[in-house]
């Protein structure tokens, strides 16, 4: 409360939002602030098919009094919405060769298993999903949704994919 780093993210939560609406290629935008001891990085992604630029630049402004409730005194801190999601760290993230992404992965899930159509309709829907996520990370957003129905299944599975747009495709795709 009252550091420096938390006026740091004060300014960053008035210039991030417009900045990721303003780069309309890809509503993504990445910014560091601060020196020394108190730097903050940050990254804001808005969902690949947003349309309504407001509502990425209201969701990227949220997030920041919104992590700041939800994981207090937190230097570090990533926020998934629908519509947006937002890291703000006082570790380097932003470098291309960081592996400190690789420890931020969250995964939800229902927890009900696939049984229907047996091991070849799970096969089937795999490659399915694989061609999918290649496709997103050979897109210039590295976003793709997909509707994917496979004949021996009577469902369909609906697919959101999206990678930040600085990965090479490589890196999209194994992720
Ligand atoms: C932060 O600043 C406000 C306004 O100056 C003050 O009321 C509050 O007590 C300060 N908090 C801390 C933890 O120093
Ligand atoms: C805008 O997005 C591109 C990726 O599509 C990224 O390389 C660039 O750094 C972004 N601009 C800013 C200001 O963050
Ligand atoms: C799903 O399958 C696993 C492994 O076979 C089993 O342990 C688990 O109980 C199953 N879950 C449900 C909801 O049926
Ligand atoms: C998905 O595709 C990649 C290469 O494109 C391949 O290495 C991987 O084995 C595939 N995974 C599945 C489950 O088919």
């Amino acid at each position: 409360s009252n550091s420096t780093y938390q006026a740091n993210l004060l300014l960053l939560s008035s210039t991030l939002p417009n900045k990721a609406v303003s780069n309309t290629t890809s509503l993504f935008a990445t910014a560091t602030t601060g020196d020394a001891l108190d730097i903050v990085y940050a990254l804001a992604l808005c969902r690949g098919d947003t349309t309504d630029a407001s509502d990425c630049e209201s969701c990227v402004a949220a997030a920041f009094p919104d992590a700041q409730q939800i994981c207090p005194y937190n230097k570090d801190a990533t926020l998934y919405y629908d519509a947006c999601m937002l890291r703000f760290s006082n570790h380097n993230f932003l470098l291309a060769n960081s592996t400190e992404d690789q420890k931020s992965w969250i995964t939800l899930r229902n927890n009900l298993n696939f049984t229907i159509g047996g091991d070849s309709a799970k096969h089937l829907l795999l490659m399915r999903l694989n061609s999918t996520a290649q496709a997103a990370a050979n897109s210039s957003r590295r976003f793709i949704t997909s509707r994917l129905g496979v004949d021996l299944v009577p469902t369909t599975v609906y697919c959101l994919m999206q990678c930040t747009p600085d990965l090479t495709p490589d890196d999209c795709a194994a992720c």
